[in-house]
């Protein structure tokens, strides 16, 4: 036990934000898509899950070794943008959609959907306009303007999750790379006529028909993700290409992987579907249709200022209570979204995500900054004593050695969390490392006057809260010093 304990210890005072990490992936490149909202759309709560999913799943096989490429891969093409153009061009307004692009964007496709109904000329409009976007031509920069205003707004929510990419190559950077890869299918004699429009049919393998060109020519949802798939395996070879999006789209991942198995690409077992539940609101499902929409923005503004409200209420003890409110609320919310086995459906619920004493964000937030005040009252010359050489026998009592145990086993359950595409696995392993040291700390009095069994204690209690602050920096969370 001593030595174990010791191993333990040593090696994550020295590794630090090291600890955790391994190098199983040795740089091979690998693709996190993750995100990929629809352009002037509105950016919901819906969201949260692949945005919030995906970018652990990037920094977990970032622990690993690998070399990952984090797409956003943004709807932004399709004929609603041919509608969106004639609506503005009729009813838009410059200044509505800088102040608010996409609820301004998104009410002018409400209002063509209206106008089209009494005057189905507009639709035929729509297409034309469509095509010419689509030729290059001068409806592109209308297009273009929609769509830098609509990541303006999506920035503004990656940035308060800490969130970026490294490329935001979405469906529209494939039009010109779609002549090719329907040439592809037909010389592969794969793709079939059907009602005027041209299909692979996947019938014989127990799926629905996959439609590859519309009868007017156009190109569909899975063209695109053909063109884009065999495009990141020609420029970042990958070993694996992880979409994370919604189990609605399960079929269309079965489709994908199959035709690209058609036609003969080895690689299409890389393709990797890693699908999730849905969200709800406790007062029901939300839905877009419906127009009750629930921003994403929003939830994270209030989560921030309940958070607020909590410290304020506590009295805790913080340097910067907008710096800290802003990292527990975001947190909170983070922390949840990452609690359930991905592919659970689960209520969003205030009260759970907010709960300082629940399996939550706050709980191990919490504990983490309990951890960063002991080592304060410890004061530095105390903590660099606890650097150097410990007696471990001193930490191998049954709280002490249980907390260990859990600190210890952190790579591992990071390479689970990696294979199984499940960051909850790591989400529940820091709740219990938190639950762990707390238990140590109500057992075991640390600052104690022997200074061999204080070094011994404040050491285990720094390996504890590197672990932590490491395994929230997985989930895409701040560890707060003080709270
Ligand atoms: N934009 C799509 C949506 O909002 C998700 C895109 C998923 N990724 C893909 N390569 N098809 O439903």
């Amino acid at each position: 036990k001593e030595e174990f304990v010791k191993d333990v210890v040593e090696d994550v005072l020295q590794k630090e934000g090291e600890y955790g990490k391994t190098n199983i992936g040795d740089g091979i490149p690998v693709i996190v898509e993750f995100s990929s909202p629809n352009i002037a759309k509105p950016f919901h709560i819906g969201h949260i899950r692949s945005t919030v999913i995906g970018n652990s799943i990037y920094k977990i096989y970032d622990a690993m070794g690998y070399k990952v490429t984090r797409i956003n891969h943004l709807g932004d093409y399709g004929t609603q943008f041919g509608k969106m153009i004639v609506a503005y061009r009729r009813w838009g307004n410059e200044e509505d959609v800088k102040r608010e692009p996409i609820k301004t964007l998104l009410h002018y496709y409400t209002k063509f959907h209206v106008e089209a109904e009494k005057d189905p000329t507009l639709e035929d409009e729509a297409r034309a306009t469509f095509t010419r976007l689509e030729h290059g031509e001068p409806e592109t920069m209308l297009w273009q303007w929609f769509r830098d205003e609509s990541l303006k707004e999506f920035t503004r929510v990656y940035d308060m999750l800490g969130i970026s990419y490294d490329s935001y190559a979405g469906e529209s950077f494939y039009s010109d790379k779609m002549p090719a890869i329907v040439e592809e299918l037909k010389k592969k004699n794969l793709l079939v006529e059907s009602k005027g429009a041209m299909i692979v049919d996947l019938e014989p393998y127990g799926l629905t028909p996959a439609p590859i060109l519309k009868s007017d020519g156009s190109t569909l949802y899975i063209t695109r993700d053909l063109a884009c798939a065999k495009y990141r395996k020609d420029t970042y070879n990958f070993y694996k290409n992880i979409y994370v999006v919604a189990s609605q789209q399960n079929l269309h991942f079965q489709q994908l992987k199959k035709i690209l198995e058609l036609m003969g690409y080895e690689w299409a077992k890389d393709i990797i579907h890693v699908p999730f539940g849905l969200v709800s609101l406790e007062d029901g499902t939300m839905s877009t249709r419906e127009g009750r929409v629930v921003f994403l923005e929003d939830v994270l503004n209030r989560a921030i200022a309940e958070t607020r409200d909590i410290i304020r209420e506590k009295g805790v003890a913080t340097d910067n209570i907008e710096e800290t409110a802003k990292q527990v609320g975001v947190g909170a919310v983070v922390f949840n979204e990452l609690s359930n086995n991905r592919i659970k459906d689960y209520v969003f619920s205030w009260d759970k995500v907010l709960d300082f004493n629940g399996e939550t964000g706050p709980y191990v937030q919490y504990t983490y900054a309990r951890s960063a005040s002991i080592l304060r009252n410890a004061g530095e010359e105390a903590v660099s004593k606890a650097r150097g050489t410990i007696n471990p026998s001193y930490i191998t009592g049954e709280s002490a050695y249980a907390l260990a145990k859990l600190v210890y086993k952190l790579p591992e359950v990071v390479i689970e969390a990696g294979e199984k595409y499940e960051p909850s696995i790591v989400t529940r392993h820091i709740v219990d490392i938190a639950q762990a040291f707390n238990r140590f700390y109500h057992d075991e009095h640390i600052l104690v006057d022997n200074e061999e069994e204080r070094s011994a204690k404040l050491a285990l209690v720094i390996a504890a809260k590197t672990a932590i602050k490491n395994g929230l920096a997985l989930l895409g969370m701040e560890a707060p010093e003080r709270m």
